[in-house]
């Protein structure tokens, strides 16, 4: 997947990136408000040496801190210094666990020692640094006093000889109570949040992106499938409760209709295939609204057209035109009834055979020789013969009933039906020798933008009008196109 396909995929998937957006920011807030504020107080330590006057002494002396210094930080986390303290203050607190909220640093170069305490008051982190401070600073002179030293220590260390330390600690810098908590910070989680939770939805998004294999746009599906497009039928929420498209109503679905009449038409002027299945792999792609408006667009454009209900298993055709089902294709496989007297007219060019009653054995039914001689007998009748059919891989129906056509529409449904499904079904078409005139991409999103006059979609060919008798000729397919799927 490529940068420009990913970022498709992001506006094609936003509802995912702004959930995963509103579910890290939740988070965010949450953990924000339920954690415990923690206020941080300072105080800052100078460590002098009780020296001479001249410059050697200070010199010495400042060494002598310097020198000191780091090790005198370590002390401040000892039990030397936290055990007063937690009895000074009556801390409800192990000395242990209040060394874990001290931190002392020595800057390097100087004699100075920050000391920080965590807390969860802010007055009481300030008085437990004041306090570790004061213990602080006589553990130090303790340690450092003649008395404590040990006799090596003492022999190399500066020290007076009056017994007092030769260190002592002043405090340069008292703890204040904090004004604000150093922890949680709202706007910093907010902003973690925020970017976990895009950078968690773009995620997704790629990893559904690389694990969705159905096809997208009607380009996709004409590269991967290498056969003409003939059509993209938008998706219309009002397909279930009406059906039926009128080839003159200027809804962007009955355009589309009308374009895929006209390139059906346009496309195979040589070789007029008159017996026209319209197939699909799987059940719910839109084969039998495909069908039947075709075949209505074609009638309303002056073809003489013959749609018959070739899918026994869920027959759909009669009742969308509101025709009787029991009686029709069915019927006359088994001799029952002529083809005549089973045909139901619908308007003046088209006329549809139902499939009858639901056979047991609807395999056989559709590839017997009956069957051929049916639809010889109505391509000699009718310009051109729709057949609605069965979806392909489920069930073996449409196979055999390809087999006796000269043409098949392969319908393929947007974000549904994926690569591996269509490739089997064109793959199954082409095992039978059936010519695959094209794809119909069914269901797509519906193309933005406004209409350009009176010309419907910027680009697509107009409503027909006059041009019946123009339009009829074209009805002349040609060349043999078999599915050569990548
Ligand atoms: N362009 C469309 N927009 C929205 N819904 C549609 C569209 N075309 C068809 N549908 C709906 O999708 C469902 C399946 O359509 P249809 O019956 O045409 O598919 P099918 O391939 O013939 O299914 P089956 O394999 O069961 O025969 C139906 O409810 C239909 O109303
Ligand atoms: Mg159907």
């Amino acid at each position: 997947m490529d940068l420009h396909g990913f970022l498709k995929a992001l506006a094609r998937r936003w509802p995912t990136v702004v959930v995963c957006l509103v579910l890290a920011v939740g988070a965010a807030l949450a953990v924000t408000s339920l954690s415990t504020p923690v206020y941080e107080a300072r105080t800052q330590l100078f460590v002098a040496t009780r020296t001479g006057e001249d410059t050697t002494q200070l010199n010495q002396g400042q060494s002598f801190s310097q020198a000191r210094v780091q090790s005198y930080a370590a002390i401040v986390t000892t039990r030397q210094v936290t055990q007063p303290v937690v009895k000074e203050l009556r801390l409800r607190t192990t000395p242990e666990e209040l060394a874990s909220r001290i931190t002392a640093v020595a800057p390097l170069n100087t004699v100075l020692i920050d000391i920080t305490v965590r807390d969860a008051k802010p007055a009481r982190a300030a008085r437990i640094a004041n306090a570790v401070a004061e213990q602080f600073s006589a553990a130090v002179e303790r340690l450092e006093s003649p008395s404590h030293a040990s006799g090596s220590e003492r022999s190399r260390s500066r020290h007076t000889d009056d017994g007092v330390s030769p260190v002592s600690l002043g405090v340069t810098q008292e703890a204040v109570a904090p004004a604000g908590p150093v922890s949680p910070r709202p706007l910093l989680n907010l902003a973690a949040g925020a970017l976990s939770g895009l950078l968690l939805g773009a995620g997704i998004v790629a990893l559904r992106e690389t694990l969705d294999t159905t096809l997208k746009t009607s380009e996709a599906l004409g590269e991967f499938t290498a056969l003409p497009g003939l059509g993209t039928i938008p998706f219309d929420k009002n397909a279930p409760r009406q059906p039926l498209v009128s080839a003159e109503g200027h809804s962007k679905r009955a355009e589309a209709f009308r374009k895929l009449r006209t390139n059906l038409q346009f496309s195979q002027v040589d070789d007029r295939p008159r017996i026209i299945v319209v197939t699909s792999s799987v059940p719910g792609e839109g084969k039998t609204d495909t069908a039947v408006n075709l075949a209505l667009s074609l009638a309303e454009a002056g073809v003489s057209t013959c749609l018959v209900d070739g899918d026994l298993r869920r027959p759909c055709v009669a009742p969308a035109f509101g025709l009787v089902q029991d009686a029709g294709l069915t019927t006359v496989l088994i001799g029952q009834a002529s083809i005549k007297d089973v045909m139901q007219k619908v308007g003046g060019q088209l006329s549809v055979l139902a499939s009858g009653a639901v056979p047991p054995n609807p395999t056989e039914l559709l590839a017997s020789a009956r069957m051929e001689e049916v639809l010889r007998e109505l391509a000699d009748t009718y310009e051109v013969v729709i057949l609605d059919t069965a979806p392909l891989l489920p069930v073996a129906d449409t196979v055999g009933l390809a087999s006796l056509a000269q043409g098949a529409l392969l319908v393929v449904r947007a974000s549904k039906t994926s690569r591996d499904q269509v490739r089997a079904a064109a793959e199954s078409l082409d095992c039978v020798g059936v010519r695959v005139l094209g794809t119909v991409f069914s269901m797509a999103p519906a193309p933005k933008g406004g209409r350009y006059g009176t010309y419907g979609q910027y680009g697509e060919l107009p409503a027909p009008r006059a041009s019946a008798s123009l339009q009829k000729e074209a009805v002349t397919p040609a060349g043999t196109r078999r599915a050569g799927v990548k």
